[in-house]
């Protein structure tokens, strides 16, 4: 009896890991239902970026705001209704804004493939795109997520502050299941100009001033299309030697060279590229992997549910 119940259980199990092997994303995911997905994104991409350069980091963020809230499931990208403020219109993400680009490549894919591709898989995509198109690495992105039905300007509360110290930054990254290295790995970002300057008191104090005298005023216009350095717009490890010397923009960013648990990171990723584009992937594939929910739907415009 017991050696039945037994058997009866571990049949159970490996039925319930096999029905989340079927759920778990997979890179061939479009190969055979739309083999032209990525190319299609792609050329979206491009075109935004070469008439706005400031797309390829909005984008990034867009990924890593996503993934937050309600995990990979594009709940960034649903407009609000009389009913509802959706997380679009929240705080953080007033200034992300190239919220057209993933609807463009969402409009040709509903040409090319109709209700196939998932929005917060074309994010995905194009968050992967923009690292490339920027120098940095590339690699094949799991697909198959499905797109979330909920989206709540208030929960963008619960995305990461620039204020925010070591501890904090640890346990906004842990509750997504991600680690200090993850944390640290993916804080290097392509970046354009931010007027919210918050100086940490380890930052080299000359260029705080410097960034200061650069900053638009508060409140006006919040992404004012400057560039930080002259690499702010490609992606390298660069972000990494300036924290080492000081030069971290945010207080977030800065506090990463200032704790034991982070310091070590940053070191090595400052002075090891390669390092540095090998975890970066690791991480961008976890952040990508974050509370991925199995009763979406693939929105025919990724705006609103259908
Ligand atoms: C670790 C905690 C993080 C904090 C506190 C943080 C905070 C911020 C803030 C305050 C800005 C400036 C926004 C503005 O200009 O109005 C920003 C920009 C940006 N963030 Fe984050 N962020 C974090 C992590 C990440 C991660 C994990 C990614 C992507 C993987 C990311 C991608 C970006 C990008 C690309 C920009 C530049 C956007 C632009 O210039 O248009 N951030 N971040």
């Amino acid at each position: 009896m017991v050696a039945k119940n037994l058997v009866c259980a571990i049949i159970l199990l490996l039925l319930v890991s096999l029905g989340q092997a079927e759920a778990a994303l997979n890179a061939h995911y479009y190969d055979q239902t739309c083999p032209q997905a990525e190319k299609i994104i792609l050329d979206a991409v491009r075109n935004a970026s070469m008439h706005d350069p400031k797309v390829p980091a909005r984008i990034l963020r867009m990924f890593f705001h996503d993934c937050f809230i309600r995990g990979c499931d594009a709940s960034v990208l649903l407009d609000s209704t009389p009913q509802n403020k959706a997380e679009k219109d929240g705080p953080p993400n007033i200034s992300v804004r190239s919220f057209y680009v993933i609807d463009d490549a969402k409009a040709e894919l509903e040409k090319a493939c109709p209700h196939t591709v998932s929005c917060a898989d074309i994010i995905a995509i194009a968050a992967r795109d923009v690292v490339t198109m920027s120098g940095g690495p590339y690699w094949n992105v799991l697909k198959g997520r499905k797109d979330g039905r909920v989206s709540k300007a208030s929960e963008t509360r619960s995305l990461p502050a620039p204020t925010f110290n070591v501890t904090q930054l640890i346990q906004s990254f842990a509750q997504r299941g991600l680690g200090v290295q993850d944390l640290v790995a993916l804080s290097a970002r392509l970046r354009n100009f931010s007027s919210l300057l918050d100086i940490d008191p380890s930052m080299d104090l000359d260029f705080a001033e410097k960034l200061r005298s650069k900053c638009p005023k508060p409140n006006k216009d919040r992404n004012a299309g400057q560039f930080l350095d002259s690499t702010s717009s490609a992606f390298d490890n660069n972000y990494y030697k300036q924290l080492t010397v000081g030069k971290g923009v945010f207080g977030s960013d800065q506090s990463l060279f200032g704790d034991f648990r982070t310091k070590w990171i940053v070191e090595s990723f400052a002075i090891d590229q390669g390092l540095f584009f090998k975890e970066f992937v690791n991480s961008m594939v976890k952040l990508g992997n974050v509370s991925i929910i199995e009763n979406g739907e693939v929105r025919l415009k990724c705006g609103v549910v259908n």
